[in-house]
């Protein structure tokens, strides 16, 4: 249980360098990371190299005992840069080009940029890859954000037609599998297509897929070619990169995989963050000054499966941020709390954005651990208690040193591909798959279920219960898997729906699953608000929102639930439970609880707010609710942390004796 904070030395007067370091540290705090965002200042003019600055920099940090994480600055291109090669910049889909006078003004398909780039970061690393301080590497900043992927320059056109021209080896190939004889789209080479933008109406479903998975490509050799500018000088540190919460515009498993990073890490804003996705107006005022209690927790989840085990939170909220549409003060305990819960879910360390608030430029409203005058910031004041706490308990020491979280007993499958494809053919108003997704995660964790989040393609065996909120386009062997699994599964609509060339099974939905499964859709029922089909499971009655199949079952199938209409809600065959439609909590409750109880699994139902997450053998409870509630801690609990009673935003754990 590490901390750690994000600095800008050149953002200070370097007579305050020594003394934040010393501060730092007698806070608690180990690691530090730098220079994410300092191109300017480490080459001023093309080629005019400055680093006597950062020498200074690194070498005050590693005196004071603080361990480096170094960024690498490509996320800020200098505008003598960009001057130079415009053509840099990123073009939006409207087919305008974003200016510079911010950050992140750059084509990830630009060549040039690119070429630009690593000579940058093999300079860097040479100086910097075998100091004994320097623990980390992070290329680049949150790749992907402000929508600058995807970009739609020429660069980006020559690269995918070359892409496609990989994957479809000939012209016909991609024609047949794409099916342009419809419209008379056909193509007589690669490179007369075109990127789908700026089209009168939908594009090609395939070529919008094609176009994300390329860009989803781009992204990963953007920084892979950085990874191995940076391990030919740096074998020993860690490679990482910092990712979005609630983030998909590229497939972060294929992102992490063959050794791309070694620790997963992501930025956590949980008050901005429930802001801004899709959640119910009565939660977002529910939970405003707590963030909403699943918010973060899915996300650490899922990048512990995409770190293999290995997490960090690289910026971790303080305090109030600057850029969602309300940016309320959190609740007194919430910044500690959020450092419990970051462990509790198997984080190795917890790296606060940022050291002090910048009185000036774009982020001056965004808080930090020190306000600009330089004192602890009311954030800062609960990092120090965390730090305090920990540090005096043994029990909590012993965890830090006890590796990775161990596995949880439920797996929620997350598959970036079906959050294209849903994306690019919705067909009903409100349907996202990542928020279904998340309606099954936290339905999970109000009965206090541990979950694992894990890709499509992983191995499965040894969870008692799977869940699968959908999944588009089955990989090959899926369905023998679930129907070979000693596992409850719960499986929900559209999986099996399409292929991976975005086309109807042949065999109509739910596709090779039918083996498991012996129905078919007949036909989709997208739900505007007012049609609202009605069913009753196990007691609960509710409805169907945006989504539900008419399906016609053959024998062997036993139907659990039907809409009012008739049309079967839910069915199962032996272990595998299908959802037919997009329910509203309470059957999804029912749904998810029937399956934990046959999958031998202990259900609690959590009070409004609760959440609870073990690790080794300590349970944490958090309380993100508005009333004080008691942890579901059994009567021998030892408490290594807090009380059986928790105020709002307030933590405990225990060992059960
Ligand atoms: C992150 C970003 C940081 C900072 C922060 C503010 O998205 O990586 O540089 O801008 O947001 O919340």
């Amino acid at each position: 249980m590490q901390l750690g904070v994000c600095y800008y030395p050149e953002q200070w007067p370097e007579t305050l360098w020594a003394d934040d370091a010393r501060r730092m540290v007698e806070l608690g705090i180990t690691h530090v990371r730098i220079a994410e965002f300092a191109w300017s200042r480490m080459e001023p003019r093309a080629g005019v190299y400055e680093w006597t600055w950062l020498d200074r920099a690194v070498a005050t940090l590693a005196d004071a005992g603080l361990k480096i994480v170094l960024g690498t600055p490509t996320a800020s291109p200098p505008k003598w840069l960009v001057d130079s090669m415009p053509d840099m910049l990123p073009v939006r889909a409207d087919g305008t080009t974003w200016n510079s006078g911010s950050r992140r003004h750059y084509d990830i398909c630009s060549e040039p940029y690119r070429r630009e780039c690593l000579r940058i970061v093999d300079v860097m690393a040479q100086r910097y890859g075998s100091h004994p301080a320097v623990v980390a590497w992070q290329t680049d900043n949150e790749l992907g954000c402000h929508e600058t992927v995807p970009s739609y320059s020429k660069a980006a056109r020559a690269r995918f037609q070359a892409w496609l021209a990989r994957r479809y080896k000939t012209v016909d190939n991609l024609n047949q599998r794409w099916g342009t004889v419809f419209w008379s789209m056909e193509y007589a080479s690669f490179d007369a297509i075109e990127l789908p933008n700026l089209t009168p109406t939908d594009a090609n479903p395939i070529h919008l897929l094609d176009f994300r998975r390329f860009m989803s490509d781009e992204v990963t050799s953007f920084h892979r070619e950085q990874v191995d500018v940076l391990r030919r000088h740096a074998p020993n540190a860690d490679m990482l990169h910092n990712f979005m919460g609630f983030f998909t515009t590229f497939d972060h498993y294929r992102f992490a995989a063959n050794n791309s990073i070694d620790v997963a890490t992501w930025d956590s804003y949980p008050i901005a963050r429930t802001e801004v996705i899709a959640l119910s107006e009565e939660d977002k005022a529910r939970y405003a000054r707590t963030g909403h209690p699943d918010v973060s927790a899915f996300d650490h989840d899922r990048y512990r499966a995409i770190g293999q085990g290995r997490f960090w939170v690289m910026e971790q909220e303080a305090g109030p941020v600057n850029w969602a549409p309300w940016n309320p003060v959190p609740a007194p305990g919430m910044v500690r709390l959020w450092a419990y819960e970051a462990f509790a879910h198997g984080a190795e360390l917890v790296s606060y954005f940022r050291w002090r608030q910048a009185p000036f430029a774009q982020e001056q409203m965004h808080s930090g651990l020190n306000l600009p005058d330089n004192t602890l910031s009311p954030g800062g004041r609960e990092v120090a208690r965390a730090a305090q706490e920990i540090a005096k308990s043994d029990a909590l020491t012993k965890l830090a040193q006890s590796g990775p979280a161990p596995r949880a007993e439920v797996a929620l499958v997350f598959d970036y591909e079906t959050q294209w494809m849903f994306e690019i053919q919705r067909h009903a108003k409100g349907f996202d798959y990542q928020t279904l997704a998340f309606e099954y995660y936290r339905t999970l964790r109000e009965m206090a279920l541990d979950v694992d989040i894990v890709s499509a393609h992983a191995d499965l065996s040894g969870y008692k219960l799977i869940v699968v909120p959908g999944l588009a386009a089955l990989p090959a062997g899926f369905a023998k898997s679930v129907e070979q699994s000693s596992a409850q599964w719960v499986i929900g609509p559209r999986t099996g729906s399409k292929t991976a060339d975005f086309a109807i099974p042949a065999q109509l939905p739910p596709g090779a699953l039918q083996t498991v499964l012996p129905f078919k859709v007949l036909e989709v029922d997208s739900l505007r608000p007012t049609l609202q089909p009605t069913t009753t499971f196990d007691g609960v009655t509710g409805i169907a929102l945006h989504w539900r199949e008419h399906i016609e079952t053959r024998d062997g199938l036993d139907v659990l639930a039907r809409f009012d209409d008739n049309w079967p809600a839910i069915v199962a065959r032996g272990h595998v439970r299908y959802a037919s439609a997009w329910f509203d909590a309470a059957l999804h409750r029912a749904l998810l609880e029937g399956a934990a109880r046959d999958a031998g699994l202990a259900v609690t139902h959590l009070a409004q707010g609760l959440r609870v997450r073990r690790r080794g053998e300590i349970t944490f409870a958090f309380n993100f609710g508005a009333t004080a509630t008691e942890a579901p801690a059994p009567d021998n609990a030892h408490f290594v942390l807090g009380q059986r009673t928790l105020g709002t935003a307030d933590v405990c754990a225990w060992i059960s004796a």
